[in-house]
């Protein structure tokens, strides 16, 4: 980006895998480290990131709760490629000089718009339901051997946009999977998908970081805008349960695998 925000963007062809969900969660994470985030939802048509912080902000008024939210914006579709291209620039020109952090969800679909997200990456993950059918999203797998017998059209897309990032600033795009509803029940097919993933990475160019698990506590709170870091935050009389001790673990793995520059006024993780 041009300015000093690193830009996070969620993105997947794939629909459904948990994009908007992880990118809330990473908001807040990063809101309650005390950084300054912004916020744009490519996806307006479905605009399930603009609702969600929309909802945050409603909870704050109705409820009186302290809450933070990003500086949110949303580029919507016109059918115009370069005019959108330009709204998406200018979404950019107003939050990356003033943000330590921009994070971009994109439509479960191919498009301009999309595409030009990920070229802006600097942080891109890719949230994967843990089975096959989503692992075919990366590459065409051989059943036996799992060897690839080629790259998904979105790797050859987040290859393209890796090398036209490369000559546009010489920046390059961290790019890392992430396991999305992990079950509790299926070791078998957990180890299969984890094992295909690992062997994947290095050729389609990603690494695979810890995922989240199926939780009822990652769903149930949209309405409110709210995360389970908020309900967990002091004071929200919220009784804390092992479920949400180990989702919040699972938060904490995550974002410290994404290895980000936290700003110096970021604030030590301690409970
Ligand atoms: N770890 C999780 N545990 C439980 N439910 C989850 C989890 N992650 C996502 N979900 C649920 O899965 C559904 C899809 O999630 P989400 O809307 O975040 O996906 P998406 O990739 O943004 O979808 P789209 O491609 O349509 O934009 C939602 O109902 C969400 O609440
Ligand atoms: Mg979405």
């Amino acid at each position: 980006m041009a300015s000093s925000a690193h830009a996070i963007v969620i993105g997947n062809e794939k629909g459904g895998t948990g994009k908007s969900t992880t990118a809330m969660h990473i908001i807040v994470s990063l809101l309650h480290r005390g950084c300054r985030v912004g916020s744009v939802d490519l996806d307006a048509r479905q605009g399930t990131l603009t609702r969600y912080v929309e909802n945050r902000k409603a909870t704050a008024n109705r409820k009186g709760m302290a809450l933070t939210w990003p500086a949110h914006l949303t580029v919507a579709a016109s059918g115009d490629a370069e005019k959108d291209a330009q709204a998406f620039f200018g979404a950019l020109e107003q939050l990356a000089p003033v943000n330590d952090f921009v994070v971009i969800d994109c439509p479960g679909h191919d498009h301009p718009l999309s595409r030009l997200g990920h070229n802006f990456a600097d942080t891109l993950i890719t949230p994967l339901n843990d089975s096959f059918i989503d692992l075919d999203n990366l590459a065409d797998v051989e059943p036996e051997s799992f060897a690839i017998r080629r790259p998904s059209r979105y790797a050859e897309m987040v290859w393209e946009e890796k090398k036209r990032r490369m000559l546009r600033d010489r920046g390059s795009i961290d790019w890392v999977v992430l396991r999305n509803r992990l079950s509790h029940l299926d070791a078998r097919n957990k180890r299969r998908v984890g094992d295909v993933l690992e062997r994947l990475a290095e050729r389609i160019g990603y690494r695979v970081v810890p995922g989240l698990t199926e939780r009822v506590i990652y769903r149930e709170l949209f309405l409110d805008g709210l995360t389970l870091l908020d309900v967990m935050a002091d004071g929200s009389g919220v009784d804390v349960t092992m479920s949400h001790l180990a989702a919040r673990q699972e938060l904490r793995d995550l974002m410290d695998s994404l290895n980000l520059e936290m700003p110096a006024s970021a604030e030590a993780v301690t409970a």
